[in-house]
Formats: C-alpha cells, sequence, structure tokens
C-alpha cells in the first residue's frame, strides 16, 4: 500500500498538554518548516493565510484547533466560561475559510463529541480520539479512492491535474494525486502533466514537489497550455480534488476547474474529481449555493514583485469555482464511484 511521504498536520504529544503541527506550505518548496500550534486562534488564522491548505487537511487541521480550544477552555474558571469560550472557538474555526466544507463537517463532528458538557480533562482526551479518527479515516479513504480511480485508467495514459490535491492537501496520500501516484507505480499513469494553478501557484510549488518527491514523470504547464494539449490528444484523463460537492453533483474546486472541465468536454477527455465523502454537501441542491471565497488581490499582483506602477490596479480573486455535473464523467469517493453524477446518485450515497 503507498503511505505519505510527508505529513501536513498531525498531532504531537498527549489530549493535556500536546499540539497541533503543521508544515507551513506558503513556504514550500524553498523550506520545509514545520510550526507547532497551541492557540486555536492561531491555527483558524494558518487555515486562513494557507499555513494549510487543501479541503481534507483543512478539515484534520480544524478538528486539531478544536482540541486545542478544549484545552484553553480549560483554563477558565467557572463552567459557564469555558463553554462560553469553546463555543467562540469552535464558530471561529468553522469560519476561517467559507468553500472546503471538510471544514465545517469536521467542526460539527467534533462538537458532536462535545455534546454541549461543560469542558473536563476527558473530554478533551475525547476530542483527541475524534481527531485521530477523522484523520485516521481520511488515511484510509485515500488509498481506497487511489484503487478506484486507478482502475478507470487504460495502461500508460497521460493524465492532467490541477492544483494540490496530495499528502500536502489531505490526511494520507491525496485524492486526485493519490490515483495519480496508484495509477504510476500500476503502469496506467505513464506521464503527469501539472497546471501551476495561477495565482498561489498550488501546482507549481507543491503538486510539483509532490511528483518530485515520489519520483512520477512530469511536466509542468501554464495553466492555459491546457487547451492545446487537449487539441493535440496529448491528454487521456484528466484527475482533480473537490472542496464541496453540492447534491445535484455540482463542484467547487479551485478557480481554473470549470475552464478544464469545458475544454474536456470539447475534446472528450474523461474528467474525474476524486473527493472523500466528508467534500459531500447534501445540504445544498446546486453549486449556485456554494459560497465562493473571494481572496485578496494581493495574490495576484503578487506576480509583479517589486515592480508595480504607480497607479491602482483592480483585481478580481475567486479562489474557487463551480463546475456543472453535467461535464463531470465521474466522481470517485471512498464509497465507490459515481458515474455521469446526478442527484438520484448522490442522494442514494445517504
Ligand atoms: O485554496 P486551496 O489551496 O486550499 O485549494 C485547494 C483545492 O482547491 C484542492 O484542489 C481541493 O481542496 C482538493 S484537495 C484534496
Amino acid at each position: 500500500m503507498l503511505t505519505s511521504t510527508v505529513s501536513a498536520v498531525s498531532w504531537e504529544g498527549n489530549a493535556a498538554e500536546g499540539h497541533c503541527l503543521l508544515l507551513d506550505q506558503t513556504l514550500l518548496p524553498h523550506e520545509e518548516l514545520y510550526r507547532p500550534y497551541t492557540d486555536y486562534v492561531r491555527l483558524a488564522a494558518a487555515i486562513r493565510d494557507l499555513v494549510v491548505r487543501g479541503a481534507p487537511a483543512i478539515g484534520v487541521a480544524a478538528s486539531y484547533g478544536v482540541v486545542l480550544a478544549a484545552q484553553q477552555a480549560l483554563k477558565m474558571p467557572t463552567g459557564q466560561e469555558r463553554m462560553a469560550f469553546f463555543s467562540r472557538a469552535l464558530e471561529t474555526i468553522a469560519l476561517a475559510r467559507p468553500t472546503a466544507v471538510n471544514l465545517k463537517w469536521a467542526v460539527e463532528r467534533m462538537e458532536k463529541v462535545a455534546g454541549g458538557k461543560d469542558i473536563d480533562p476527558n473530554l478533551v482526551t475525547r476530542l483527541l480520539e475524534e481527531a485521530k479518527t477523522i484523520q485516521a479515516e481520511d488515511i484510509a479513504g485515500n488509498a481506497h479512492m487511489a484503487d478506484l480511480g486507478a482502475k478507470l485508467l487504460e495502461k500508460n495514459t497521460t493524465v492532467l491535474t490541477y492544483c494540490n490535491t496530495g499528502d500536502l492537501a489531505t490526511g494520507g496520500i491525496g485524492t486526485a494525486f493519490g490515483v495519480v501516484r496508484n495509477g504510476y507505480v500500476t503502469g496506467k499513469v505513464r506521464h503527469v502533466y501539472a497546471c501551476e494553478t495561477r495565482p498561489v501557484m498550488q501546482g507549481l510549488r507543491l503538486t510539483a514537489w509532490e511528483l518530485e518527491r515520489n519520483k512520477v514523470p512530469f511536466t509542468l504547464i501554464c495553466d492555459n497550455m491546457a487547451a492545446s494539449l487537449m487539441r493535440r490528444n496529448e491528454i487521456g484523463a484528466i484527475f482533480l480534488g473537490a472542496d464541496r460537492i453540492a447534491r445535484n453533483g455540482d463542484v467547487a474546486n479551485k478557480v481554473g476547474t470549470y475552464s478544464l472541465a469545458v475544454l474536456a468536454h470539447h475534446h472528450r477527455v474523461p474528467f474525474y474529481v476524486v473527493a472523500p465523502t466528508s467534500t459531500f454537501d447534501l445540504g445544498l441542491l446546486s453549486g449556485e449555493q456554494i459560497p465562493i471565497e473571494q481572496r485578496s488581490k494581493e495574490e495576484i499582483l503578487g506576480a509583479l514583485g517589486s515592480n508595480r506602477p504607480t497607479f491602482d490596479l483592480p483585481a478580481y480573486n475567486p479562489s474557487f469555482d463551480v463546475t456543472p455535473a453535467a461535464l463531470i464523467t465521474a466522481i470517485v469517493c471512498e464509497k465507490g464511484v459515481i458515474h455521469g453524477p446526478s442527484l438520484d446518485k448522490l442522494e442514494a450515497l445517504k
């Protein structure tokens, strides 16, 4: 079985005094720095600032953030203060980023364990167990999806991937990236095209780093080069992840996913989304209802370095877009492969 080669999120130590450790992804690929977190406010800020990113990894980090909040609440003198502190903390963590539903999903799951009761040392232990279970489930789900996804491929396929969906974005070996890795070792994947993924460059900085570490042959492309590769029949399949999947199968993922889906449809390239069910939001009827995070225009203008004009540059920076279910060949989740995703098929998952 394939295993992770790097851990984006982990817990060090016991429930009473332990802390969360995050690999600072803003520094990659130049520097591999692990930062300790003992304060849920700092951890929520780390989620917002992309120190940890990728929907499942955000979910795991959020669950450890809830453990930190419980540790901090224990220092309050009265039960009322502990509970008020804990409840405010959960809200802060859940709101750190709006699109990846794994964040809200993880916080709600942890909240159920807390059960609205006063925080005591036993509960902190129980919360840590639950957070570790969330991570363990993600690791197992990643491995299963990697098998299911690779089975969809013919031998020696050249695949294209987008953003980063590997160890860095999950608790385990990744979603789409797990399929790519598994496909490579089983002879299904011959070569990978990784899109650089403007503006934060998750493909150029993170996916390339992971492909290199795992010795998977790859070529980087700028996002606007995918069309001509598809026109020349050089892409056999596209695999990418998701941040939230609505009940009708519409998928929110890193901005640029939708344009790849349109291109894939035009060129008849199979378009696969790989995501665990913690990314499904069956409470939303369609992708129209998915909140799309708007990020600072500095992420776009940063490409200018110090070479800024003297006038103000307006810029639009939605971090995600929505791909309609009709453009998706299949969604691979840990429960199976949903070919031609639709309302009926996703409801059947329940
Ligand atoms: O803004 P990011 O880097 O958190 O966005 C990540 C993505 O869009 C990933 O493709 C998605 O979360 C799937 S990760 C397994």
